[in-house]
């Protein structure tokens, strides 16, 4: 054989193009080469990237299209670097080079599906060694390792696992959240796209670590190519005896099933997405009882987030004190973070926590994909602030972050343009609060819908002194008379947006703010 070319086969990589290059690879393709259908590394902004493996190199090429890809095939090996989509060796491109990935650190790698491929790059070593440890010593391990969780409320995740580890019933679950409904978020999408078994792993050492048989993995609809994905990885994992009866030889038992949800982003905070697990609408509950110990059926489980267990497997295989070494602050580990909006360079990055979102977004990101000068960056989702340029410098900590009024949520990071108009946006807070709230408590689903409205009048400069102190009343009824965090964190984006652009507001810099 030749060489070995690798075309990515996620939905990301196959939105930019990339699907449509495999029939150029099966009419062009050198008897001697072969094609192996890997999945995204994460920089969308050369996708579609195709790789390919020569003479114990492996270089890219970048934002290939069916032209260029039948050009840089004709040319053979000696002439790729004359064309002008070579990126050279894949793994020195500085975008790369400047990450610290761990939980990505086989995303784009291989064949996604291949598990030999996936033991041979450290799979399943994390599992072996858990196999070995008592459950206690299992949650001592993710303890110290400082994770916290990764879908949005950065709670230690030892802490929860020790607390359903605690907890007497001869029941317990694992809940996968794979809802990821946070506007450009995609790491939980790409994740299991590109290394689904790295999920099926620490699901596996969860289960194990708190006495849990079952898990539940409950996956957002609109992601048909992951379903697909993780359908498959399971029952292979099963066949190999990595699920199911005796895993890895032992008498463990731990079984996985995939549940699709229906479209609703409330289905993503955990006590509702266990509701819809059950069938029923996704209603939030009232806590307590928390998850942990009435969680699933009424039973204790663990609820976290898609790269919180895809990161338990480096915690065991490399050990807690390596994974704690990377971080700072009470932020320990790699960040995930999810580069979108309007950027030039976006993407999946994984950085150490402790970087500015300044480097971020100029450095990785390149700034905008407009070229005008960015304006605000969005961090965490619908219902994260809109941070003003004075506040770039902030470490990404989750500390760091809540004491600028802010939140890392799940790694988020939208960028916006200086023809944004961030009245527009504080409206669009409140509108998608209204419509995506589960209607249980007044001050959510009645005050979104009074927030669109008074916002609207602030627009119109329909007495804007009274609605702006009217507006500040709505938030505060809201952030402190909400049941859940839907209703609690909308007024994040909306008073970001006051504070820091109130020009946008139609009253300029006047004294109607200071006034307030
Ligand atoms: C409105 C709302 C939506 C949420 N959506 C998600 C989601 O899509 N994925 C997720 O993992 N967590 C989401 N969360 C956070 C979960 O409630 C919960 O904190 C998380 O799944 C726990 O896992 P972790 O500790 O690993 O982060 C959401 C929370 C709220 C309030
Ligand atoms: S805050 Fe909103 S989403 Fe949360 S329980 Fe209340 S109504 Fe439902």
């Amino acid at each position: 054989m030749n060489c070995i070319w690798y075309l990515p086969a996620d939905t990301s990589a196959g939105a930019l193009g990339a699907d449509g290059l495999e029939a150029v690879f099966i009419a062009e393709l050198d008897s001697g080469d072969k094609l192996i259908r890997s999945g995204s590394r994460g920089a969308f902004w050369l996708e579609p990237l195709v790789e390919a493996e020569h003479a114990g190199r492996r270089v890219g090429f970048g934002n290939v299209d069916c032209e260029s890809l039948r050009e840089v095939l004709r040319l053979g090996p000696d002439h790729w670097s004359s064309h002008p989509a070579y990126l050279g060796d894949i793994d020195e491109l500085p975008w790369f080079q400047r990450q610290s990935r761990l939980t990505f650190a086989r995303a784009g790698a291989g064949d996604p599906l291949c598990l030999d491929a996936y033991e041979s790059r450290q799979g399943y070593v994390a599992l072996r060694r858990a196999l070995q440890l008592a459950p206690e010593e299992i949650v001592d391990e993710v303890t110290r390792s400082g994770l916290r969780g990764r879908g949005g409320a950065a709670f230690p995740a030892g802490v929860k696992w020790n607390t359903v580890l605690q907890a007497q019933a001869a029941q317990k679950y694992i809940a996968c959240n794979a809802d990821e409904g946070d506007s450009g978020t995609f790491a939980d999408r790409l994740l299991m796209e590109t290394d689904p078994y790295q999920l099926i792993e620490g699901m596996t050492i969860a289960g194990l670590a708190v006495g849990a048989n079952t898990g539940y993995i409950y996956l957002r609809s609109e992601y048909p190519r992951t379903l697909h994905v993780m359908r498959e990885a399971i029952g292979r994992a099963e066949q190999a005896g990595y699920l199911g009866q005796g895993i890895g030889g032992t008498d463990r038992c731990f079984v996985i099933e995939l549940r699709v949800g229906a479209g609703a982003y409330i289905c993503g905070e955990e006590t509702a997405m266990l509701e819809s697990l059950e069938g029923k609408r996704g209603m939030v509950r009232s806590k307590p009882p928390l998850p942990a110990l009435e969680g699933l059926f009424g039973l204790p489980t663990v609820v976290n987030n898609v790269l919180t267990l895809a990161s338990v497997t480096s915690v065991l295989a490399d050990g807690a004190d390596a994974y704690a070494a990377h971080g700072s602050g009470r932020s320990r580990g790699t960040l995930c973070l999810q580069l979108a909006g309007n950027v030039k360079r976006g993407g999946l990055l994984e950085v150490p926590f402790g970087m500015s979102l300044r480097e971020v977004v100029m450095e990785f990101g390149g700034g905008t994909r407009s070229g005008r000068p960015v304006r605000a960056i969005q961090v965490g989702g619908p219902l994260g602030a809109y941070l003003a340029e004075a506040q770039w410098d902030t470490p990404l900590e989750y500390e760091a972050f809540a004491a600028v009024g802010a939140m890392l949520g799940h790694g988020g990071v939208v960028v916006f343009d200086d023809t944004v108009d961030m009245a527009d946006q504080a409206r669009f807070a409140m509108a998608f609060c209204a419509e995506e709230s589960c209607g249980k408590c007044t001050p959510c689903r009645i005050g979104s819908t009074r927030g669109v409205e008074v916002i609207d009048k602030i627009i119109a400069r329909d007495n804007p002194q009274q609605n702006l102190a009217l507006l500040e009343d709505l938030c505060d009824t809201m952030e402190h008379g909400s049941l859940c965090a839907m209703g609690g964190l909308t007024p994040h984006p909306v008073r970001s947006a006051l504070q820091h652009f109130p020009q946008d507001f139609s009253f300029g810099k006047s004294q109607d703010l200071a006034e307030v």
